[in-house]
């Protein structure tokens, strides 16, 4: 979704500018643009691709400048609408994420004064109110300060000045994060485009404010008074991510998967007492063995992991587990009890929607633990606790590899707390065994992926693919369907296979492709009936099961992965779902890594 860079040093501030928009490209965006200070406040901005922008640069002196990516929420793709936006008389500019809910207020009470706005969105009446507050007299900082006071919303909010050579940042709700080198600053609203630059970073507060010169950085609230500097701690697997010799990086983080796994149970995993251990989870033994019952929120790829986590916490702990989507917990009023266990998931630690329903339970008196990859992201700064899932940094908009690795966390999460109560030390021990194997068979398995070609020819072509799994399988299902979905943009239906006979059924027709995960897993053979059932009406099934097992040859496209423990099938059945979604959006011709419309970090409700 929208990013933010921007720069102060002696560098040509247009290249470190472009270079930072760079590497916000993987979050989503529709259009982009930057605005350097050289004597004037030079602004150039331009829909479609960063390589868009930088056609129409021309060479620019200037060593301090803020730029955006934009992901369009008030108004169109439009170049008026991309950041930066300037203010009439040319000394301010600004570039904002987040959401004003009352622009549309502000902006009439700017059109009463006779102020000509120029673009649609809510964000550009920041630099008009801000120019007004510098007319009357006031410092920047008291300029800035006066209009946080009438804004309503949500912002990460830079501001460059053509009188000042400063750039003066706000946050409320949206990330942002400063880096500083001995003679340079950065702020940025992802650590990644820091990263390159400098790795001593410190991540705003909500409802602080901070000014960046050539002599350092000062945060404050915005009356004025200091506060304390948060300095963010980035784990070395934060290094800047390239492609390496994969031509995507969805592609390289499918393959990635066997070694992320690893350094998610790596250190965690006890063997001898077939448990796990999780530090970050700061919860007594007495704590976790009287819990009533624990919650799990997420979007999208995350509320998959969470429905899996759901299911494996009742099979091992046999207490009440619930996943949540999490745009929708805060619209029912939830009873939040303070001693059950709440997990909000999340790959960015920015998803907008998980944060907000992180808030309302804080607020109703619980703690909420974090199962999240971005270290210090808003929500696990928010959270205070919980489990890194290390998958290191996942460029690609579709998400593979952070799916296997909250997977992975709450599998050890299920395990500690069932070895705390009813699950016995054989099969704690099986179940140790059993993830401890687990990253050597992904990698078998993508050595060997099986007819992953021929299922790609099944769905190219198809109205609609149908994914089908039941227990465990079921959300592997919806985690296959959203990947097809989302980057070869072809409709997706996921269904427990035993409701598919309650409506989806009546979508198949002669050669409709039916995918269905069915490891051999307990409930197996009731899978089977579902499988016979769209047979029957001439769907061509294909089959992602266990290898050696009696259902290999069932379908019209077989793929088999490695056998593994039943409940943990989802970490590699996964991963054939993930490779079909690629190559049939590679077929299409899509742009794998950075799908239509859609953002890396949604951070907008
Ligand atoms: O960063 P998060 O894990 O909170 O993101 C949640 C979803 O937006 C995300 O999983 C989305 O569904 C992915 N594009 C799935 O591939």
């Amino acid at each position: 979704m929208c990013g933010i860079f921007g720069y102060i040093g002696d560098k040509n501030a247009s290249q470190v500018l472009v270079q930072g928009l760079l590497r916000l490209e993987y979050r989503g965006y529709d259009s982009s643009g930057i605005v350097v200070r050289n004597g004037s406040l030079q602004t150039f901005k331009e829909i479609g691709k960063i390589s868009d922008l930088t056609s129409i640069l021309p060479k620019m002196e200037g060593s301090i400048g803020i730029s955006h990516t934009r992901w369009a929420t008030h108004g169109g793709v439009t170049k008026e609408n991309a950041h930066p936006h300037t203010s009439e008389d040319g000394k301010v500019a600004i570039v904002h994420n987040g959401i004003l809910q009352n622009s549309n207020k502000l902006r009439k009470r700017l059109t009463r004064k006779g102020i000509k706005l120029s673009s649609e969105t809510d964000s550009e009446v920041f630099c008009h109110f801000i120019s007004i507050e510098l007319q009357k007299g006031k410092t920047p900082m008291e300029a800035l300060a006066s209009v946080l006071r009438i804004v309503r919303g949500t912002w990460g909010l830079c501001v460059l000045f053509k009188d000042y050579d400063m750039i003066l940042c706000a946050r409320n709700g949206s990330p942002l994060i400063i880096g500083r080198s001995s003679d340079e600053m950065f702020i940025s609203s992802d650590p990644h485009a820091i990263r390159e630059h400098t790795s001593e970073m410190f991540a705003l507060d909500d409802g602080q404010i901070a000014r960046l010169d050539r002599e350092g950085f000062e945060i404050m609230l915005p009356e004025g008074t200091p506060v304390e500097s948060n300095p963010l701690e980035l784990d070395e697997e934060w290094g800047v991510s390239d492609l390496g010799d994969y031509p995507h990086f969805m592609l390289k983080e499918i393959h990635e998967q066997s070694q992320s796994l690893k350094h998610c149970i790596t250190g965690r995993l006890r063997h001898s007492s077939g448990s796990a251990n999780l530090g970050g989870l700061e919860i007594t033994p007495q704590a976790l063995s009287t819990i009533p019952h624990v919650r799990l929120i997420g979007c999208g790829t995350a509320l998959h992991a969470a429905q899996i986590g759901q299911l494996l916490i009742e099979k091992w702990a046999r207490i009440p587990a619930v996943s949540h989507v999490a745009s929708e917990f805060n619209m029912n009023d939830p009873v939040i009890n303070s001693k059950a266990m709440h997990f909000a998931i999340s790959q960015s630690g920015e998803t907008a929607d998980t944060l907000s329903a992180v808030k309302e339970i804080q607020r109703k008196g619980a703690d909420v633990h974090g199962v999240i990859n971005v270290v210090g992201s808003t929500i696990a700064r928010q959270c205070g606790k919980g489990v890194y899932i290390h998958s290191g940094p996942e460029q690609s908009v579709a998400s593979t590899k952070a799916f296997t690795n909250m997977v992975g966390a709450l599998s050890l999460f299920a395990l500690k707390l069932g070895r705390g109560r009813s699950l016995n030390l054989s099969e704690g021990k099986r179940i140790t065994k059993g993830l401890k194997e687990l990253p050597k068979k992904i990698e078998t398995y993508l050595a060997d992926q099986g007819p992953i070609a021929e299922a790609v020819d099944a769905i190219i072509g198809a109205k609609n693919v149908l994914f089908l799994g039941r227990g465990v399988s079921s959300p592997v299902a919806s985690e296959g369907a959203l990947k097809l979905m989302e980057i070869a943009y072809i409709p997706c239906l996921a269904y427990p296979a035993g409701e598919m006979k309650h409506g989806p059924i009546a979508l198949i027709e002669e050669g409709s492709p039916v995918v269905v995960i069915a490891p051999n897993d307990g409930v197996q053979d009731r899978t089977l009936n579902a499988i016979h059932e769209c047979k029957a009406r001439g769907a061509r099934i294909i089959l992602i099961h266990e290898e050696g097992d009696s259902i290999a040859e069932i379908g019209d496209i077989n793929i088999s992965v490695p056998k593994t423990h039943p409940m943990l099938s989802p970490l590699i059945t996964v991963i054939p779902t993930q490779l079909i979604a690629y190559h049939t959006a590679l077929k299409l011709g899509n742009d794998v890594d950075r799908p239509r419309n859609l953002a890396k970090s949604v951070t907008v409700e």
